[in-house]
């Protein structure tokens, strides 16, 4: 006959077995609690960024494809890396090759291009990560940047320039929705006009893609890193009035146009950095004209070129400008 065992028989084992065991002292064990180590975040890692970099396009995750061995020694390598992929997707580049300056809101680099850019190298300019901290209004930031006082000079965060800046943002937010597309853009129209400008080939996100002027590890110097010889000052002199006239007939200024912006190249000139540039149909914006001549004029004046700045800067004015004289001043 088999027993039946009730559920309290079985109880009653149990709790003889138990009572029967001998004493063990373990440890007791606790779950592993693992301590995150306090990490670094870096501003590219910011959700903000990469929230940003996805909306204009850029694929956050790259694919192993483009993995440029210069990048294993630079510190920014993910952000780099996550600006310069899609211009790699994009068959634009092939690699990248070194740093051609590395400034306070930007590095240059020189990178191999795609044959069928049909140019051997490109340079691309890439904003630091720190520059979109005012992601959520690009167009508030780039004007923000671009405020002077009326001599021209850049106004930076007093109220002044805040009146100023939300005036401009106003007029112009609803045209320019990125300042690095402005920057690029202008590059463009200037280029497509005849302005000796490198070629702009692309932006995405932070990055802007153009042609590179020198040659592979020797970049073109500045033009104040030059010494001209006399024969080519004036010509070269002429070459720049004659490329801020055409900007000006294109509706672009400058706004930061000096010897530190042009680069010198087998005797010709190549104007760069229109991060600064402005609209010809903004207000009072003939002083920002007026500095950029009067800055190439200084460069020229160590070779014995007496220009009047402002004289032709007036000049240029009226010719182009003609119903805004009220403007000079
Ligand atoms: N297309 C190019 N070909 C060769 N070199 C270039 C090119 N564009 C820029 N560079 C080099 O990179 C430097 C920085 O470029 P750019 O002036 O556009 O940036 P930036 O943000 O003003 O930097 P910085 O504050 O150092 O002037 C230039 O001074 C020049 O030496
Ligand atoms: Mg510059």
């Amino acid at each position: 006959m088999v027993k039946k065992i009730s559920k309290n028989d079985y109880q009653d084992d149990l709790d003889r077995e138990e009572a029967e065991r001998p004493v063990r002292w373990e440890p007791i064990r606790r779950p592993e609690v693992r301590v995150k180590q306090a990490k670094k975040t870096s501003y590219e890692s910011n959700a903000d960024v990469q929230r940003w970099l996805k909306e204009q396009g850029v694929e956050v995750s790259q694919p192993a494809a483009f993995n440029p061995t210069f990048l294993s020694s630079q510190r920014d390598a993910p952000w780099i890396l996550s600006s310069l992929t899609p211009l790699y997707d994009q068959e634009l580049i092939l690699d990248i090759l070194h740093v051609v300056k590395s400034g306070k809101e930007a590095t240059v680099f020189c990178c191999s291009a795609h044959p069928d850019t049909g140019l051997d190298y490109l340079a691309v300019k890439v904003y630091r990560p720190r520059m979109f901290r005012s992601l959520k209004n690009d167009a508030d930031y780039r004007n923000n940047r671009t405020q002077r006082d009326e001599q021209g000079r850049v106004v930076h965060g007093d109220n002044r320039l805040r009146g100023v800046a939300r005036k401009t943002a106003r007029g112009h937010a609803a045209r320019v929705t990125s300042w690095i597309e402005y920057e690029f853009d202008t590059q463009r129209k200037l280029f497509q006009a005849g302005v000796h400008v490198p070629r702009p080939l692309a932006y995405v996100g932070n990055a802007v893609l153009m042609e590179y002027v020198g040659t592979e590890g020797n970049a073109a110097p500045l033009l104040r890193d030059v010494k001209l010889d006399a024969a080519e000052v004036e010509p070269l002199f002429e070459c720049l009035l004659a490329d801020i006239e055409l900007s000006l007939v294109n509706g672009r200024i400058h706004g930061d146009l000096s010897e530190y912006n042009i680069l010198y190249w087998q005797g010709a000139v190549t104007i760069i950095d229109f991060a600064q540039a402005v609209d010809t149909s903004h207000d009072e914006v003939f002083p920002i004209f007026a500095r950029d001549i009067e800055r190439v004029c200084q460069y020229f004046e160590r070779y014995g070129l007496e220009r009047d700045a402002h004289q032709l800067a007036a000049e240029l004015w009226t010719r182009h400008m003609g119903g805004r004289t009220e403007d000079i001043v």
